[in-house]
């Protein structure tokens, strides 16, 4: 069994396997669905989402596994229980892995060395987002084929978003020049790549990753407004127009239309936005098996090992 906790966790060669796998599942297509099995899967998600949960959800029953979702309302959290003492009663219960999607950074540490379930992280609050890299990753993949030289630019809510934090560590990693823009009272020094302003990033980029306002994570309201945002530090119209002649746009979601990013652009051809999320399923699928090590999951660990 292996934790996916943070991208920083795995290997290069691991992180290019299981995109490779990704890949293998997305062509296979319908015929990727696997029978139902005995693997059982609980999705502990104490924070919202739709994109991430669904489609975890969604490759957890295409790999024929056993679902059981969690509402932390509707849990026994609400008397009081612990996140250890929950993930302690999926164990118990005889679950295979539990995925976790929890407000506290690093919320995993409390369970490592009482836990002996694979933990996928599905974002710990401000932390890392692991599985939304690795779409993100297959995204810019599957576009320019290679990462080593490519300019990606992350614009926005630098200091409280996790992907962001994900994204710029592993893609720095594999040799693409990261250019980091967005209001200046969020800003992160410990994000490694250039300060630029949204103007340089927007024009110098192959890539650009628009993040949402975090607002859930601000310990103050916003300064400005959303139309002041959108004008300083939004992908408007006028700035896209100056876009590189293949650059995409990308945004892991939910969008707040009109503010991170100009309406129509969503829907545009240069938007990635919807790819990103059906390569949420096949990246969530891979993930799962080489975690649990299962289908070819195990193999990925072999491959690795052979090589070290
Ligand atoms: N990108 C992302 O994590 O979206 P959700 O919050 O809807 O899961």
């Amino acid at each position: 069994m292996a934790n996916l906790l943070s991208l920083n966790e795995l290997s290069l060669q691991e992180i290019d396997h299981i995109l490779d796998r990704a890949e293998e599942i997305r062509k296979m297509g319908n015929e990727g669905w696997l029978e139902p099995n005995h693997q059982l899967v609980a999705n502990l998600f104490f924070e919202p989402s739709t994109r991430t949960r669904f489609s975890f959800e969604t490759a957890e029953k295409r790999l024929g596994y056993q679902v059981l979702n969690f509402s932390s309302k509707a849990s026994s959290t609400q008397k009081g229980e612990s996140l250890y003492d929950t993930v302690r009663t999926m164990q118990a219960i005889g679950v295979n892995a539990v995925v976790i999607r929890h407000r506290q950074e690093g919320y995993y540490r409390q369970l490592a060395g009482s836990i002996h379930l694979p933990i996928l992280n599905a974002g710990d609050g401000a932390g890392d987002h692991p599985t939304q890299a690795l779409l993100d990753l297959l995204t810019i993949r599957q576009e320019f084929l290679l990462f080593q030289g490519l300019t990606v630019a992350i614009i926005g809510d630098l200091r409280y978003s996790r992907v962001a934090r994900s994204d710029a560590e592993v893609l720095t990693r594999l040799g693409c020049r990261v250019l980091l823009s967005g209001p200046e009272e969020w800003k992160n020094d410990a994000l490694p790549g250039e300060r630029t302003t949204v103007d340089e990033a927007v024009e110098e980029a192959d890539a650009i990753i628009m993040l949402r306002i975090q607002h859930e994570r601000h310990e103050q309201s916003m300064k400005m407004t959303k139309e002041d945002y959108h004008r300083r530090f939004g992908l408007t119209q006028e700035r896209a127009s100056r876009m590189k002649h293949d650059s995409i746009i990308m945004h892991p979601g939910p969008i707040n239309r009109g503010v991170e990013l100009d309406g129509e652009l969503v829907e545009s051809d240069r938007s990635r936005y919807f790819k990103q999320i059906n390569n949420g399923v096949v990246i969530r699928m891979a993930c799962l098996e080489w975690a649990l090590q299962t289908g070819k999951g195990a193999e990925i660990h072999e491959r690795v090992a052979e090589k070290w």
